[in-house]
């Protein structure tokens, strides 16, 4: 059959980009492979402080538990023109969306939403910002990132 849906791209935006976008990109990555779902993916921050940096070791430590490698990725601020390279834009928190929201062009067709709408009865939640927390907060941030890109890359396949 023929596939006459547009190409898929997602972006998972946070404050930093070097703790929860860089582990949804990861757990996105791995679902959206698992499903053989062909889909462009990135994350981004809406803060500069951390561009070019690698994700937080904390945020690297909990991939690699999860047998992922994320030490090569590195921070970026969203832009504008993001708005037209993506279909779906996804942000980690309330703030992140309201921040996204600001910047957002008049008119733009990417789809804007909390990545936990994503999760039944998680809808309107955010993902908590762990960079103040233990390691047990960045165990939370990848419950949290991999429920949402299980679900997404279920809706995303149909
Ligand atoms: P992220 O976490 O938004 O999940 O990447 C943060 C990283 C850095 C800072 C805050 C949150 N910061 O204030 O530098």
């Amino acid at each position: 059959m023929t596939d006459i849906r547009p190409p898929l791209a997602v972006l998972f935006v946070c404050l930093g980009n070097i703790c929860r976008s860089p582990l949804a990109e990861a757990a996105f990555r791995a679902e959206a492979a698992k499903a053989g779902l062909d889909v462009v993916v990135d994350s981004a921050g809406t803060g500069d402080w951390h561009v070019g940096k690698a994700p937080d070791k904390r945020a690297q430590a909990e991939a690699r538990r999860h047998g992922i490698d994320i030490s090569a990725y590195a921070a970026r601020q969203v832009t504008v023109r993001d708005f037209a390279r993506f279909t779906h834009i996804f942000a980690l928190d309330g703030d992140n969306l309201s921040d996204l929201r600001a910047i957002a062009p008049a008119g733009h067709k990417a789809r804007l939403s909390l990545l936990m709408d994503m999760v039944p009865g998680r809808e309107g939640a955010g993902v908590n910002d762990p960079y103040y927390g233990g390691p047990e907060a960045f165990e939370a941030s990848w419950a949290d990132v991999s429920a949402a890109a299980r679900a997404l890359v279920e809706r995303l396949a149909r």
